[in-house]
């Protein structure tokens, strides 16, 4: 007698009301906080988290059907929109030869031959799981090719949640309010130093390497100051310590590129991530074929990955920068100068203290006067209250922004102008009622 098929995934799906507050509810008994990433409980701006069912172009659709004009784009991989087509339809080629084996595949090398021919100084680069895996990695090749210990971040850069890079992060981490991270032993960060964003630190002979997101991403959007970074460069060149550019938001998004081009200045070591998998899980960090010839098995640096350089996450990847040409870049760049100031204006239109800082492609937005030139500028806009209720104007209204103050905002290469109009109206009725 046939019991018929095994339960499929989707029929052990819980029937029950099927609306956010109620799947929050259920979530919030078997994940922590009822997410999988901090940022994503709504815990700094309050109320409950819309529950995605699918998402295409611009747009995210929730599990009541309400659409919304999508900001978050998954904090940068979907440049392109969600559900892109020629995204989609390598996912699904490379999916029926087979998710993953363990032996290399010819896309690997294509997207390692790719990344380098696009970025200067870029030779050789080893694909990891995700942006936290390639920084983690990276500052251990730093110290390995070094033989230094000591490594400096900036106050406010993120650069994942690798245990010694979890001193005063930004955007998930200052969400939560917390400075460093329980659990992680004083040990962990007893040889990272954090510096103020925008002043070149000390930096002696026991410094392996300073991490910086050449245009930090973490704290809202806080640029370099003119000159900072090729101030750090020399500085850096002058103690025989590398200079790591975690360009896993910058990537591929801020030029075509990155933050060389963008920049003119070149780092030792980088680490990517987001853009470079088209949506799916990756991380990648990469230099000089001379440095990169510290890492096992050419050298004694050992990192390795059950899923790095997965099919699925090569043959996305491909897909995105086949996509990404220079006129792209061209293109994002007026659709992000075409938001920023569509909102600026709105805000001053409404006499809201806003400031909506653009750098190339990437768009902040604080609340407040001045635009902050560091962390501690960046958290006191943060905390004064007004983003939360910036964010739940926007999303009643349909616009979808990161629910927290931190984060940025990612226009893809979908968000038409018409779709930028309809954002800056529902920026300026917003406004109207802060
Ligand atoms: C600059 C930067 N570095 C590293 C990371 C960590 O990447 P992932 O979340 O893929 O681990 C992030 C994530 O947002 C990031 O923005």
């Amino acid at each position: 007698m046939s019991t018929g098929p095994e339960p499929r995934n989707t029929e052990l799906r819980n029937p029950e009301p099927h609306n956010n507050e109620a799947l929050f509810e259920r979530a919030k008994l078997v994940l922590p906080g009822g997410v999988n990433s901090p940022v994503r409980s709504f815990g700094s701006v309050g109320g409950t988290p819309y529950f995605v069912e699918r998402a295409e172009g611009p747009y995210v659709f929730d599990i009541e059907g309400k659409r919304y004009i999508d900001y978050v784009m998954s904090y940068g991989p979907n440049i392109l929109g969600h559900a892109h087509p020629a995204v989609i339809g390598a996912v699904q080629t490379a999916a029926a030869a087979g998710t993953t084996y363990g032996a290399p595949t010819e896309n690997e090398v294509v997207m390692a031959e790719e990344m380098a021919r696009r970025i200067d100084g870029l030779e050789m680069v080893r694909l990891t799981s995700s942006g936290t895996e390639a920084a983690m990695s990276a500052i251990r090749l730093a110290r390995g090719a070094t033989g230094r210990d000591k490594i400096i971040k900036f106050a406010g850069c993120y650069h994942g949640h690798a245990d010694s890079l979890l001193a005063a992060g930004g955007s998930g981490i200052a969400n939560q309010g917390l400075s460093g991270c329980d659990g992680v032993p004083d040990g962990a960060v007893a040889d990272t130093i954090v510096a103020p964003w925008n002043v070149v630190p000390d930096i002696d002979e026991s410094i392996a390497v300073v991490c910086v997101e050449p245009v930090p991403a973490n704290m809202g959007l806080v640029a370099p100051a003119p000159g900072f970074l090729a101030e750090l460069r020399a500085a850096c060149d002058a103690a025989g310590a590398m200079l790591l550019f975690d360009e896993v938001i910058t990537g591929f998004r801020l030029a075509y590129g990155g933050a060389v081009e963008w920049s003119g200045v070149q780092p030792d070591v980088w680490c990517f991530g987001k853009v470079i998998g088209g949506g799916l899980p990756v991380g990648a960090y990469g230099a000089s074929r001379e440095v990169m010839g510290h890492i096992a098995p050419l050298g004694g640096v050992y990192q390795g990955g059950t899923l790095s350089g997965n099919p699925l996450a090569t043959a996305a990847g491909l897909a995105a920068l086949g996509e990404l040409t220079p006129d792209a870049y061209r293109r994002l760049d007026r659709t992000a100068t075409k938001l920023a100031l569509g909102m600026q204006a709105a805000f001053d239109a409404a006499g809201v203290a806003a400031v909506v800082p653009r750098v190339g492609t990437l768009v902040g937005l604080f609340f407040g006067t001045e635009a902050p030139t560091n962390f501690d500028e960046a958290q006191a806009l943060a905390d004064n209250g007004v983003y939360p209720r910036f964010f739940h104007g926007m999303l009643e209204r349909g616009v979808a922004l990161a629910p927290g103050p931190y984060e940025i905002l990612f226009p893809s290469l979908v968000h038409s102008d018409d779709i930028i109009d309809e954002t800056v109206a529902v920026v300026a009725e917003v406004a109207a009622t802060l």
